[in-house]
């Protein structure tokens, strides 16, 4: 029954009381005014009316509350009943979800036992749900994991995180699990711990990453045998050039060297007229000419310096090469004995700072740059810095642009490290840093 019903009750039986009080006062009082012999009767019948009157009004109010207390506990009831349809509806829902997930789900309490697996779970470790129902979780373990494992989960439990993902860097993200067959996988995995009546419970979400770790194994395989080539040929051009230079300067150098001497016997023959003399004398100087032509070559291909150790040289000559070409005022900070090195570390330093001053002339627009050597019993760092208009990032991401990408390759080559720093308007920083003591077949 409904609060406006019980209301209702209360009305009628307010207005029977209110009828009856009337009726008991009418029935004293007419005795007054008639003057009636039997005058106390009447009152009596009227106090008498008044008094059922009153147990009627309490009567009811008793039913009305005792009626009350039962609507109190059936409303109670049907919030019971809503509460617990709710209820299984969530857990329904929650079921459905842990179910159809694609990612395994497993619950364990505080002693590794399994207490929720879901079929994914199941099926990732080759097991039926029922199988693994309340077994322990090193079933699915590598044996040489479990300590680990354990011990990763209970002080995952004491250090209070809620959340965080097992592995303890980025490179052994993943744990191992293992198959009823036998077989082993690699797991990416996350953790959430709960508390429930006392007792401490962790449910690990993962997935099977063998398809991702195998994805990343190719491209790491992949980009070490690209590196390699790379290393590879940049060796052979090296060699190509050094072998070029090395014909250019010495055979065809050595042939118009000769032919020069030939001709400055000719000159001094009595019997050629004075015509043929001036056409000796002109072919001597365009020999000449051929032969600065062809060192000037022979050197870009591959200073001379660098095979005798004198890259303190080979620098000297191209800062003065590049300022005298491009106008730019180049200064070398280094001296001659931190500049002695083997012929892999001269070769390479060499032309990483050609490609970067050929960067320079080409991109920079600058006025200055400074090369900047420092060396010590393990290392040798470099700068080149510029105060040209920087690199923005658009620049760094042109696909067809190998220069920066050569030269990070060929230092990464020797285990080094190489840093480009730019801002906008202000210029261009690369900053390199060797290591001596290792040994490389780069050049
Ligand atoms: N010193 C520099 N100052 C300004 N921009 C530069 C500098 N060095 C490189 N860049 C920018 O970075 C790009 C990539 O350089 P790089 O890899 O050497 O390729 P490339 O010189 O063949 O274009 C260049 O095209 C240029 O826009
Ligand atoms: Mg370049």
């Amino acid at each position: 029954m409904t609060h406006k019903s019980t209301q209702k009750i209360r009305q009628i039986l307010w207005i029977a009381l209110l009828f009856s009080v009337f009726l008991g006062l009418i029935l004293s009082n007419t005795s007054l005014l008639s003057g009636f012999e039997n005058r106390e009767q009447l009152v009596l019948t009227g106090h008498i009316f008044q008094l059922l009157a009153a147990l009627a009004l309490y009567r009811s109010e008793l039913a009305i509350n005792q009626h009350a207390l039962t609507i109190t506990q059936a409303n109670a009831n049907v919030d019971l009943h809503a509460t617990a349809d709710e209820l299984s509806l969530q857990k329904k829902r929650l079921t459905g979800i842990i179910e159809t997930a694609i990612d395994g789900i497993v619950t364990v309490d505080k002693m590794q036992k399994i207490v929720v697996i879901n079929p994914a779970a199941a099926t990732m470790f080759g097991y039926t749900v029922e199988a693994l129902q309340h077994e322990s979780l090193d079933l699915v373990i590598p044996s040489r994991h479990r300590k680990n494992h354990g011990e990763h989960v209970n002080n995952f439990g004491a250090t209070g995180a809620t959340k965080r993902r097992m592995g303890s860097s980025f490179e052994d993200f993943y744990v191992t699990g293992l198959r009823a067959d036998g077989t082993e996988f690699p797991i990416e995995a996350s953790i959430s711990s709960s508390l429930e009546n006392g007792e401490r419970f962790y449910t690990v979400i993962f997935r099977d990453i063998t398809e991702r770790k195998i994805a990343k194994d190719k491209l790491a395989q992949y980009h070490t045998q690209l590196s390699q080539l790379s290393t590879a040929l940049q060796s052979i051009r090296e060699e190509e050039r050094k072998h070029i230079a090395r014909e250019l300067h010495d055979d065809l150098g050595q042939l118009l060297a000769a032919l020069r001497m030939d001709l400055s016997l000719l000159q001094r023959d009595s019997l050629l007229t004075e015509k043929t003399q001036k056409t000796v004398r002109s072919m001597d100087q365009l020999i000449l000419t051929s032969i600065t032509t062809l060192r000037r070559i022979a050197s870009d291909l591959r200073p001379r310096a660098l095979d005798e150790g004198g890259l303190f040289y080979a620098l000297k000559t191209l800062q003065k090469d590049f300022s005298n070409r491009h106008q730019i005022d180049c200064e070398l900070i280094a001296d001659e004995e931190q500049l002695t090195l083997d012929d892999a570390h001269s070769t390479a330093i060499f032309r990483v700072i050609q490609e970067s001053l050929t960067n320079v002339a080409r991109h920079a627009v600058a006025s200055e740059v400074q090369i900047e050597f420092q060396r010590d019993a393990s290392s040798i760092s470099f700068s080149i810095r510029d105060n040209g208009r920087g690199i923005d990032e658009e620049d760094m991401k042109k696909t067809r642009s190998f220069g920066l990408v050569g030269m990070r390759e060929r230092i990464k080559a020797m285990h080094g490290e190489f840093t480009v720093t730019s801002t906008l308007g202000e210029g261009t920083h690369l900053e390199i840093k060797l290591p001596l003591s290792t040994s490389t077949d780069a050049q």
